[in-house]
């Protein structure tokens, strides 16, 4: 078939309902995308905490309340009322926030908080020239390109991770809290901004702590308040888990959402299965997943999850001279490579209370 008539074929087969269909799905994008930009600075501003609290409210006394100045909190309102987040009444000029909504969009909503996650939106879009530049030369970008990003991530774990540890990820261990209560030694791989640490540390002063991290300002805040509360069974300390073959002996080895983007993701799963203790266990959360990309095409987060794969833990693998094996390197991959670093018991569960995450429970 010569290219003209292939043209010609194609034209006649466009289906105008169907194209007008897509215009609609990504104009519907473009909307969502100032949402969630916007959501960012209701979070960041405490916006939508002081609309919480006082609404429904005109601008001005939501401005008052916030702190903020008012042409600008107008505009913002503008924004989430069109976006549907907000009420608006047009004749007394007030704004109400549904309780249904500030739990999901508050402080007080935690560990529900999506506007936390919203953050990290902004994070990937601050990088954007350098990513670019990326897709050119195949280049990775290092964690200090990235702003926020430690911040952001901590504050996303302080709730997904640290909010539900004890009631319900520790508990995926069995008899790991009576251990803990004991006096267990224990490591967290990747401890990006530590809040986990510091609630067990504090929980469990019989037990010793401690945390590592490729980067030591993500625990800087952390490190400084163990020594304030004086808790002297917590260390952390800035290591790169790629150049070593053990990490010492451990009872318990954490690792959170600090696999996948590793500079060797193979070789840290090694690293852990050396430091673990006889009897010793792995507890590892990471992105939920599919290996697949035919099977994350109804992931309700699949874009956001291979945005944030693109925009940061692909390059950040990839500047460490790694595999950038990806956000969606997905629990069948995982599985595969605790099995290839000697882990021969291997089970694998979902918790309602973090959809981002699947946990792996370890034993060689
Ligand atoms: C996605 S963050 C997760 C942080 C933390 N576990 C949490 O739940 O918030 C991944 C962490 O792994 C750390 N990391 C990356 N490469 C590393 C390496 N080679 N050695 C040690 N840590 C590394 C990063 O600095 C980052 O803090």
């Amino acid at each position: 078939m010569t290219t003209a008539t292939a043209l010609r074929q194609q034209q006649t087969e466009f289906d105008a309902g169907k194209a007008q269909a897509f215009a609609g799905k990504l104009l519907g994008a473009l909307n969502n995308s100032a949402l969630i930009l916007m959501t960012s600075i209701g979070h960041r501003s405490g916006l939508f905490d002081a609309l919480a609290g006082v609404s429904p409210c005109t601008a001005v006394e939501l401005a008052a309340e916030a702190d903020l100045a008012e042409r600008y909190v107008r505009e913002w309102l503008a924004v989430m009322t069109t976006s549907g987040v907000v009420d608006y009444d047009p004749k007394r000029g007030t704004y109400l926030l549904p309780a249904e909504h500030a739990a999901f969009l508050t402080r007080a909503g935690a560990p529900n908080n999506i506007a936390v996650s919203a953050q990290m939106v902004g994070v990937a879009s601050a990088v954007e020239d350098e990513i670019l530049a990326r897709f050119k030369d195949g280049k990775g970008l290092h964690y200090h390109h990235y702003g926020r990003f430690h911040e952001v991530m901590g504050e996303h774990s302080a709730q997904a991770v640290a909010m539900n540890l004890i009631p319900h990820i520790l508990p995926l261990v069995e008899g790991s809290i009576g251990l803990l209560q004991k006096g267990i030694d224990v490591i967290d791989v990747g401890c990006g901004a530590g809040d986990a640490l510091l609630l067990l540390a504090q929980q469990f002063p019989k037990s010793r702590f401690t945390g590592i991290d490729l980067c030591d300002d993500a625990f800087e805040v952390a490190a400084e308040t163990a020594v304030r509360k004086g808790l002297t069974n917590l260390v952390f300390k800035e290591q790169d888990v790629s150049t070593v073959r053990s990490l010492g002996a451990f009872d318990l080895v954490l690792a959170f959402d600090a696999v996948h983007d590793q500079k060797d993701p193979q070789a840290m799963l090694t690293t852990v299965r050396h430091s673990l203790r006889e009897g010793g266990v792995f507890l590892m959360a990471d992105i939920d997943g599919s290996s697949k990309l035919e099977n994350n095409i109804s992931h309700p987060l699949g874009a956001y999850l291979y945005m944030m794969s693109t925009m940061h833990c692909t390059p950040v693998s990839l500047a460490q001279g790694g595999a950038g094996l990806g956000t969606m390197w997905g629990v069948e991959l995982a599985s595969e490579m605790l099995g290839r670093a000697g882990f021969g018991k291997v089970a694998m569960t979902r918790l309602p209370q973090n959809p981002f995450d699947a946990y792996f429970v370890a034993r060689p």
